[in-house]
């Protein structure tokens, strides 16, 4: 079976993706950050699914969609501070981990279980599309299978996941590139839980300092496995120059780059295209990638965070 890729732009794409997710059926839709996997966040039958077609274990929480602020305080607790960042930022690339309201409707296999839950409005208007004709939440991790590296272009979901989805809506090429920074609280203290698509320090500006809860912690997030992301190919990062059989993804100033992720060392460049050009290079049945230094300032922290990732040994799913 093939999953058809219809235009998001399309009020007819919408309407049938809205059916498709009534009846327990996965989406996959474009967001500004990356593709995403949608299902019905309330449907524990459809987050099954959803969990079979990415491989992904059980106990990664999804993170629940939404259009808002009003439709995500329904679900959970906001705190001062976390409200603050939620009209500084949303729509857009961050995630707030809160607890749960007490009638929460989000299934408890999505939440894995936890009594916090992952909320964020997505900034593309193909996702705000959906959720709203949709009327309620919808979980969706990267449409890819866990551990592999995440879609940024429709095709790139179909190559991974095709037979196991409903319908794909194609929004175009992803604007960040990177998944969504998540950021939870210990009470009122924020934490950083996942470096991502928004810079830490426009999140600072807000809150000050953030802390980073280090990975054996209850608090750190359980999505971040020190494998992920990872394509076949060995990774061997702050390379000067390919070694024998090693392809090279470089930036900025790079010479004999096979692929440049920004040749006028534009972090927001490089985000958008990291996922796209390690695909492409992994596509080349190289045995190596090696990928020069990138500046751990700005987006560039979450480039490395998921450089670092792809290059840690060890399959997970
Ligand atoms: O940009 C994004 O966030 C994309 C797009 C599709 O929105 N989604 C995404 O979802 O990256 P996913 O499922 O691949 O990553 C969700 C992250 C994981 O690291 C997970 O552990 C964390 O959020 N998370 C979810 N619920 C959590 C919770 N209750 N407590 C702590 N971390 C949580
Ligand atoms: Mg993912």
């Amino acid at each position: 079976m093939t999953a058809p890729i219809l235009s998001g732009d399309n009020p007819a794409a919408i309407r049938a993706a809205v059916s498709l997710l009534r009846d327990g059926g996965l989406v996959a839709l474009p967001t500004e950050t990356v593709y995403g996997l949608a299902a019905d966040a309330t449907n524990g039958a459809a987050v099954a699914a959803l969990y079979a077609a990415k491989g992904r274990p059980k106990f990664n929480p999804l993170i629940s969609h939404v259009t808002g602020l009003e439709m995500a305080e329904s679900l959970a607790r906001f705190n001062p501070l976390a409200r603050k960042l939620a009209e500084a930022f949303w729509p857009g690339p961050l995630t707030l981990v809160l607890p749960r309201t007490p009638d929460c409707p989000i299934s408890e296999l999505a939440g894995a279980g936890l009594e916090t839950l992952a909320v964020r409005a997505p900034a593309h208007p193909v996702a705000q599309a959906l959720i709203k004709a949709f009327g309620g939440p919808l979980v969706a991790p990267s449409a890819n299978p866990s551990g592999g590296v995440s879609p940024t272009q429709a095709r790139h979901v179909a190559e991974g996941l095709e037979e196991h989805i409903g319908m794909i809506l194609d929004g175009g090429p992803c604007k960040i590139g990177v998944e969504s920074t998540v950021i939870g609280f210990d009470g009122d203290k924020p934490l950083l839980l996942r470096k991502g698509g928004l810079a830490r320090e426009n999140i600072e500006a807000i809150t000050g300092p953030l802390a980073v809860p280090d990975a054996a912690s209850p608090k750190a997030s359980p999505g971040m496995l020190k494998s992920h992301y990872a394509p076949r190919a060995r990774l061997r990062l702050q390379a000067v120059s390919p070694e024998q059989g090693e392809a090279f993804l470089g930036f900025s100033t790079s010479k004999n780059a096979d692929l440049n992720l920004s040749p006028d060392g534009n972090l927001l460049e490089a985000a958008a295209n990291l996922f796209a050009f390690l695909r492409q290079l992994d596509a080349s049945g190289v045995s190596g990638i090696a990928v020069a230094p990138i500046p751990d300032e700005g987006l560039g922290e979450a480039i490395n965070d998921r450089l670092q990732r792809a290059a840690a040994p060890g399959d997970i799913a």
